[in-house]
């Protein structure tokens, strides 16, 4: 296939920038009266508003044919068939079969794999009714009250996410912890919160190689150990999540205590396998089922709906938009709802691993078109207070999702309406702008004097035609969460295709990690930091000599 930027569309869509360029979003409503209408896609209580972008008719027909230039509909059936996507690593990206809540099998290398999924599934049921009904007694006899998962990247992000997420489900007696970094401050954090006694350790790790993970286990196994004064009393207080059973063992983890997901599974999309126990155990089962529907609709959604009403393509192509033809170098998530506050972290994984690549699938450089865009993101109404002021008045073009759920799970009174108010004024804002002449006309009318106008107007004020996505939820329940997190899954896969790159290895990771092995040994010996360009044979020095002169502890 030839390089995007030579497919049918790529010139059509640089033609139609270049048309748009001078025409603002407020213009594209006037000509369009049936805009909004046309351009906001519902799927159940999901209500998607795409009309706030710099985009017409003409662009939306040309991005459409790229995508069937790219040959998606052919990638998105092979991706669901199994087959082998992920090239560099030779696996298939199966995912979707973790959720596929029908009952068609989902063949991988001849063998349909949903019997083992539904058996982890049970397994999964099992452990967690047990932890929650109390079944389940600490190596003293005590029920469990604290889950602390250790995992990290994808073993982290996403049960994370989602358990803050779904707050509002857990029980009362149950708290759920999730520690990642290597940092030891952040294991000690919880340490400090738990009683050993009555909490079980979930090892997250796809590889259970990963240096984090490991290091976190390690402390976390020996805290437990000499509280409890028995090394016996791992086998009531961790569990391991793995596709490696031989290192869980070597571990010193009963094998029966192991949940099991498969290489078929990316790291980054693992939420919906065993990686999700922890949610299962905050939220139990059942629900953690709904979030598996909720996704399993939106894969069918994808698999089945034309381009034009196919949510996760719309955010794809309209990603792809920006990034290949306005020059947006950033993507922002803003969900006005601090329940949804970790899912940009969560996103930036899913993304940026997934997209930030600079070779295609045959290893060709790509130095003519932008691949994954940063993405980042706070909630609403805190980054109104902190970033808001580039996105309305900034040099850079930064489009933006707002997310917003229309019913809170707290019953203060006042507050959800002024949040979902600044959401909609936000992106409203950011569309309309103000103009010179209504920045004067406001000082005007404040009795400033002329001088005064003159000078403060221009700061005033606002380009708008700022894009932005509006999606909107009923509430926030296991299954909509699940829509919501497809959504974008999705969306990065078709980004992915356009791009012409492997969206599920992640080679980038690797140096740094080969790298801090080797400058882990020289903090701790006496070695001569002589393998490193200059600046870090310097630091390696610095920090050595500092550490030599502080006292021991
Ligand atoms: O370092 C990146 C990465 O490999 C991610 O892709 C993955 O989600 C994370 O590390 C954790 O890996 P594991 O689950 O094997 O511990």
């Amino acid at each position: 296939m030839s390089a995007p930027d030579r497919l049918p569309g790529w010139q059509a869509l640089r033609d139609r920038q270049a048309e748009l360029a001078n025409v603002s979003i407020l213009e594209l409503f006037e000509r369009d009266p049936q805009r909004v209408q046309r351009l906001t896609l519902r799927f159940d209580d999901l209500y998607a508003d795409f009309s706030k972008h710099r985009i017409d008719d003409a662009a939306w027909r040309a991005l459409h044919a790229l995508a069937d230039a790219s040959s998606l509909r052919d990638r998105i059936d092979r991706m669901f068939a199994g087959e082998r996507i992920n090239v560099t690593e030779q696996r298939a990206v199966l995912h979707t079969a973790l959720r596929n809540r029908s009952d068609r099998p989902v063949v991988c290398d001849d063998r349909d794999v949903m019997p083992a999924v539904r058996g982890e599934l049970a397994r999964m049921r099992q452990l967690t009714d047990a932890v929650r009904t109390g079944m389940w007694r600490g190596h003293t006899g005590k029920p469990i009250r604290s889950v602390v998962n250790l995992g990290i990247g994808g073993s982290d992000l996403g049960p994370h996410m989602v358990c803050e997420a779904l707050r509002p489900y857990w029980p009362d007696d149950l708290t759920v912890h999730h520690v990642s970094n290597v940092d030891g401050a952040h294991l000690d954090a919880t340490l400090q919160r738990i009683d050993a006694e009555s909490t079980l350790f979930l090892i997250a790790s796809k590889t259970f190689t990963t240096l984090e993970t490991l290091t976190n286990a390690r402390s976390a196994r020996q805290w437990l150990t000499q509280r409890l004064g028995d090394d016996a009393a791992v086998a009531r207080h961790f569990v391991a999540i793995s596709t490696n059973a031989e290192a869980v063992a070597q571990f010193g983890i009963d094998p029966n205590n192991m949940l099991r997901f498969w290489d078929w599974v990316g790291g980054r999309y693992s939420l919906w396998s065993t990686i999700g126990l922890s949610v299962a155990c905050a939220i139990g089962m059942d629900r953690f089922e709904e979030m598996l529907s909720g996704a399993h609709e939106i894969d069918e959604h994808f698999r089945s709906a034309p381009w034009s009403d196919n949510l996760p393509v719309t955010m794809a192509l309209l990603g792809i938009w920006y990034a290949n033809f306005w020059g947006a170098a950033s993507h922002a998530v803003l969900p006005y709802d601090q329940r949804l506050q970790r899912l940009p972290a969560y996103l930036q994984q899913v993304d940026m691993e997934s997209n930030g690549k600079g070779v295609d699938w045959s290893g060709r450089p790509i130095t003519s078109y932008a691949t994954g865009p940063i993405v980042w993101g706070e909630p609403g109404t805190n980054g109104q207070h902190a970033f808001f002021q580039l996105l309305h008045q900034g040099t850079r073009l930064i489009p933006a999702d707002f997310i917003a759920v229309l019913e809170p799970d707290h019953g203060l009174a006042g507050h959800h309406d002024l949040l979902l108010a600044n959401c909609l004024a936000q992106s409203e804002a950011l569309a309309r702008g103000k103009t010179l002449e209504q920045a004067r006309a406001e000082l005007i009318a404040q009795g400033l004097p002329p001088d005064r106008v003159e000078a403060l107007a221009p700061h005033r004020v606002f380009a708008g035609s700022r894009p932005t996505t509006t999606l909107l939820l009923d509430r926030l329940t296991p299954r909509s969460l699940g829509r919501l997190i497809a959504l974008y899954e999705h969306k990065v896969f078709v980004q992915g295709v356009i791009w012409q790159i492997n969206s599920f290895d992640q080679w980038g990771v690797e140096l740094g990690k080969q790298l801090a092995g080797n400058l882990t040994e020289e903090l701790r010996s006496g070695a001569r930091p002589d393998r490193h360009d200059p600046s870090t044979g310097a630091l390696v020095e610095y920090l050595r000599s500092r550490r030599a002169a502080q006292p021991a502890p």
